[in-house]
């Protein structure tokens, strides 16, 4: 029988075949509603076709499997050059409830951040919810700091919550 100790962990760039328990794992976190902006996942060709063009473009999203399991994701996605913003990657990251506190936010992240400075950007933004605690104690560990918070950004399930803007630099 297999326990927790175990347990076979893996990080690696998310792959076409990944699709659909990515969609499944993403709307997980979404349901949740206190976590994500999204309350459920966009529709599966919508998963589908944001995957594909991260694998396309070579943007890094990594996924996390336990026991050959998607339990997790991350990734920062480049800006468009046109608007003068490809040098900031903006992260999204969510880990599957029961593979919480075990170590997988912590590896996807440094999988995403060393990816993106080798793909040459330079800043990492996020936006977090103020109720966050954990998520936001992540972030800090790995060195963002809060720019600015739009207070009251969000009111949902009667309760109003800060939306909170932190930074990385890659390049200090
Ligand atoms: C935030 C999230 C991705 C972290 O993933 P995780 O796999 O649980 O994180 P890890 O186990 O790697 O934790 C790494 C460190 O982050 C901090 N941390 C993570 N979750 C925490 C929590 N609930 N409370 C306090 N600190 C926490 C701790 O410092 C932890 O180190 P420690 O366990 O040695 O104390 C996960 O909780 C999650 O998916 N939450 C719901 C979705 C979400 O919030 N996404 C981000 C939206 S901005």
């Amino acid at each position: 029988m297999s326990t927790a100790s175990q347990a076979s962990f893996l990080v690696r760039p998310i792959q076409v075949a990944d699709i659909p328990d990515f969609h499944r794992v993403l709307d997980g976190v979404c349901r949740e509603r206190k976590y994500l902006a999204m309350l459920e996942a966009p529709p599966l060709e919508g998963t589908e076709s944001f995957v594909r063009n991260n694998v396309q473009m070579d943007h890094p999203q990594f996924i996390a499997l336990v026991n050959g399991q998607l339990a997790g994701w991350c990734d920062a996605l480049p800006g468009e050059s046109t608007h003068g913003t490809a040098h900031i990657g903006h992260l999204g990251m969510g880990v599957a409830k029961p593979f919480r506190r075990q170590g997988l936010g912590a590896k996807l992240m440094h999988a995403v951040l060393d990816k993106a400075r080798d793909k040459g950007m330079v800043k990492i933004e996020l936006e977090v919810y103020a109720s966050n605690t954990g998520a936001v104690t992540l972030y800090q560990r790995f060195g963002f700091e809060e720019e600015g918070r739009k207070r009251r950004g969000r009111f949902l399930d009667d309760h109003y919550d800060d939306v909170v803007v932190m930074s990385l630099f890659l390049d200090t």
